[in-house]
């Protein structure tokens, strides 16, 4: 039985999420094949509109900065929480 997505705001929510976990694919995709990569989703909207010529019609989520890591490029040291808070094997 299909349950939508039906109104434009449901189908924009449809897309933005998809486009999301796309993204999330794409980052480990590239740290898989040796590259690092920074996803964000705040970003200058209209900056990125004009840059990349985008209508009215595009609905851009995330900006995705991608490329070889630098040495020493990490400003601070990097947080990471112990894994076993995140992943739990049964
Ligand atoms: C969905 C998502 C959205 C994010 N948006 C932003 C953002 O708008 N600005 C930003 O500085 N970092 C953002 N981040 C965090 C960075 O992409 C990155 O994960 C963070 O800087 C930690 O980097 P590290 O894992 O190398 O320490 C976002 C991360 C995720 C997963």
């Amino acid at each position: 039985m299909p349950r939508g997505p039906y109104t434009g705001a449901e189908v924009k929510l449809w897309a933005a999420k998809s486009t999301a976990l796309s993204c999330e694919n794409l980052v480990l995709a590239l740290r898989a094949h040796g590259y690092d990569s920074c996803m964000m989703e705040g970003f200058d909207e209209v900056r990125v509109r004009k840059l990349l010529k985008l209508d009215d019609a595009a609905f851009p989520i995330t900006v995705v900065g991608a490329g070889e890591r630098a040495a020493g490029g990490v400003f601070w040291p990097q947080l990471r929480f112990e894994r076993e808070l995140f992943v739990r094997e049964l």
